[in-house]
């Protein structure tokens, strides 16, 4: 009779198991069947008791996001009335978390008037991470179980609590001993409730979670903490919500988050960072590349370079386990490279995220060497030496000679072409590009760079490997700078450019960061190092012959070794980390803007915002009609991941579909009109935006 739902009865007890894979959310067909399951519990007179439970799953990832926006998610019975209905229970309900409880999720086994959970499970509130409130009952219900202030901390982090911490709040009543005996302990809790005549809710520990804080506490907690949220609204209606908990009865803080909940759905944030979580699970999907596909066994990894990136690099093997062998040219920059990781772990244990015998584990998987015969073993050899063609080469020729056959041979180069590097090989299709963002132990996103001989199991196992060691691994071809680095070249371009024209160091970044964005590029140069922009550059120097203006004044503060953070001078002046206008800088831009004829002017906010994010937009769409990127959701992906690009605007694809592509198409044609012969060589619309304008399409794909 049911097809998601697992029932069964163990005497006295009714077993609803959520059977929905692969991670039970609570789609209209499954609410329908749990409300059948619980009605037919709650209507058997031999049934006293009932345990809910994940069956051969997770128990429950909350509502389901697939559904947002669409006739289902409403169709009754909606997941609020439904918890509801099972809260008001006349029975004693267990709830049995294995895996995981999420959102909707936790909000079902909190609706539950009793909580045990697997050693390993976690439980949160994450709709946050989608520009969301907890829509059903987790405002209303958490802060009563747990407390406000820490009701608050996990609804506006979105961060899930393990079950020790779960244990420890109130979350769980109590911790089963393992996985495999969740369901048994559970059934023994539930008879212990019956035994104990337990209500079928009990009170809340918090019953008034109000009456605790002190006066003003949430105009305080706003005022503290908005700074971090930026231009984002969902933390504030979760505030609002959390608020409404602690002033009024269970029934009106219900339907009040009911209101906020759908303003938040309905809000372009939050639709925003949908589109990134299905963008997320989209990227892991290659065509042709089949999941049965057998994979290479990475048993062991030689790192070449232990530079900022090596380093780093390594780190991620060692934290899971795999043993990596780093290889230098020189004894000292080799000692330096190894005690700069076991810093970086120290740094960790410090704050308690490693224990000394875990450092010392991960320092022993690591192995320094300077000679190449130590890689002949290696299963997969990443090379990061530098951002030079001549020295890649050599390399990769060495690795031809010494690596045993199948090893996977990648380069963490940032722009150079890998289909170049692979041809120094006799087996290019071992041969794949994988960037790494720098701090490299740090940095989520992994760009995976496929060659054109790269081997699809190459790639496959690329991309498993990445997700293994925690990276969000998205696959680019072959071009200057792939995905990211290449977007990022006519972005910042326009940046240097505006500094000529009239506008401020500050100016630009200010009006990028109002965005949302991390940093303003010009800051952010400032950090990675103008000498590193100007070596990026190096490659592009013949084409950049047309523009005596590209990047002038970089040029001129890299000659004046004005490095940027690490030489206290650059784009700013540095007091530490603090930093300041540059009375210099805007005299150079003033000498510079005279000498290349270029008449400054007042720069408006709007200008800045335009052209730099129009041309960042149209360099992607261009990359996405060249076949570099798989997708406009993967484009999104590198830059909210890699670039600090803001998350609740969904990357720059999708936020030029906010924008209207008319509007970005426009805005382009105006400025290359407006700019002259600057505006004829760089302003140039990519052409699938032009034809997605004229098919009057609102969504940026390859046609
Ligand atoms: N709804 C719909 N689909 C979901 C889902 C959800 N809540 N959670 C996961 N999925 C899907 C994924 O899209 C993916 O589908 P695919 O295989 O077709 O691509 C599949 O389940 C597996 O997901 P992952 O690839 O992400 O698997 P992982 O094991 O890496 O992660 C997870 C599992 C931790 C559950 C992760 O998917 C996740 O974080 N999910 C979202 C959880 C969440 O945000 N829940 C709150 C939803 S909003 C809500 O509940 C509102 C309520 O308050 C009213
Ligand atoms: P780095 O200069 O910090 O480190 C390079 C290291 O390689 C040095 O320690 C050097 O001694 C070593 N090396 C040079 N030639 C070698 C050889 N033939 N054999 C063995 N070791 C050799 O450089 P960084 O920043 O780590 O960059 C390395 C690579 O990573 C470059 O290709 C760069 O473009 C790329 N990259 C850099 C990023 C960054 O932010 N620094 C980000 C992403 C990629």
């Amino acid at each position: 009779m049911y097809t998601l739902i697992d029932y069964s009865l163990d005497n006295e007890l009714a077993l609803i198991g959520l059977s929905r894979a692969p991670v039970n959310a609570l789609g209209h067909a499954l609410r329908l069947e749990l409300q059948a399951a619980f009605r037919q519990a709650s209507a058997d007179p031999a049934i006293k008791a009932i345990v809910v439970y994940g069956h051969n799953l997770p128990f429950c990832a909350g509502a389901d996001i697939a559904e947002f926006g669409g006739a289902d998610f409403t169709a009754t019975p909606g997941l609020p009335d439904l918890l509801i209905e099972l809260a008001a229970s006349a029975k004693p309900m267990v709830a049995a978390v294995g895996g995981l409880a999420l959102g909707g999720g936790l909000e079902l086994a909190m609706a539950c008037g009793y909580r045990i959970a697997e050693p390993k499970a976690r439980l949160g509130l994450p709709e946050i991470t989608l520009g969301l409130i907890p829509g059903a009952g987790g405002t209303q219900r958490l802060p009563r179980l747990i407390g406000a202030e820490a009701a608050l901390e996990a609804i506006l982090s979105g961060q899930p609590l393990n079950a020790a911490r779960a244990l420890e709040l109130g979350l769980v009543d109590r911790i089963a001993s393992s996985a495999a005996e969740l369901l048994g302990e559970a059934c023994a809790f539930a008879r212990e409730l019956l035994q104990a005549g337990a209500p079928a809710q009990p009170a809340c520990p918090y019953a008034a979670p109000g009456a605790a804080l002190p006066e003003n506490f949430f105009t305080d907690y706003t005022a503290r903490k908005s700074g971090q949220w930026k231009g984002q609204a969902a933390p504030h209606l979760a505030l609002e919500a959390v608020r409404i908990a602690c002033e009024q009865p269970l029934e009106v803080g219900l339907q009040r988050e009911s209101e906020l909940f759908a303003e938040a759905m309905d809000s372009p944030q939050s639709k925003a960072l949908r589109h990134l979580f299905f963008a997320e699970r989209e990227a892991g999907k290659v065509p042709g590349i089949d999941a049965s596909l057998p994979l290479r066994p990475i048993r062991k990894v030689a790192v070449i370079g232990a530079g900022t990136m090596g380093g780093g690099i390594a780190m991620n093997f060692a934290n899971i386990g795999i043993p990596v062998v780093l290889l230098e040219q020189k004894r000292e920059a080799l000692d330096r490279g190894l005690a700069h990781i076991r810093k970086n772990y120290e740094i960790s244990a410090k704050r308690g995220k490693l224990s000394q015998e875990q450092l010392e584990q991960r320092m022993a998987l690591l192995f320094g060497t300077l000679e190449y015969a130590d890689l002949a073993d290696a299963d997969l050899v990443i090379e990061a030496v530098f951002e030079s063609m001549e020295v890649k080469r050599q390399v990769f020729a060495t690795l031809d000679e010494v690596c045993k056959p199948g090893a996977i041979l990648a380069s963490n180069t940032s722009t150079l072409d890998v289909d170049q590097i692979a041809a120094c090989t006799r087996r290019p299709q071992d041969v794949i590009g994988l960037h790494f963002f720098s701090p490299a132990n740090v940095m989520r996103l992994l760009e995976v760079v496929r060659g054109k001989a790269t081997a699809p199991d190459v790639l496959a196992t690329a991309l498993k490997l990445g997700k293994q060691i925690g990276k969000l691994p998205v696959v680019s071809g072959v071009c200057y700078g792939f995905i990211g680095n290449r977007m990022l070249e006519p972005y910042a371009r326009e940046a240097h450019r505006l500094l000529l024209e009239g506008a401020t160091p500050a100016q630009i970044d200010r009006v990028l960061t109002d965005l949302g964005l991390n940093m303003g590029v010009l800051s952010m140069y400032d950090l990675v190092g103008i000498d590193v922009g100007y070596l990026i550059r190096t490659p592009l120097r013949a084409m950049l012959a047309q523009d005596p203006s590209y990047c002038r004044l970089a040029d001129e503060l890299y000659a004046l070794g004005r490095y940027g953070q690490k030489s206290g001078r650059g784009m700013y002046i540095y007091e530490g980390r603090e930093r300041h206008d540059d009375p210099e800088v805007l005299a150079m831009a003033e000498r510079l803007a005279a000498e290349l004829g270029i008449q400054r002017r007042v720069i408006s906010d709007q200008e800045i915002h335009d052209r730099c994010l129009f041309m960042l937009i149209n360099e992607g769409i261009q990359i996405l009609d060249e076949g570099i990127a798989l997708r406009a959701g993967d484009i999104d992906l590198v830059w909210t991941c890699g670039y600090g690009f803001p998350t609740w605007l969904g990357g720059p694809l999708h936020y030029a579909e906010h924008l209207g592509l008319e509007r970005v198409l426009n805005g382009i044609r105006q400025y290359r009109e407006q700019l002259g012969a600057y505006g004829e060589l760089w302003l140039q619309p990519a052409p699938l935006l032009e034809r997605l304008v004229a098919a009057g399409k609102t969504r940026i794909s390859k046609d």
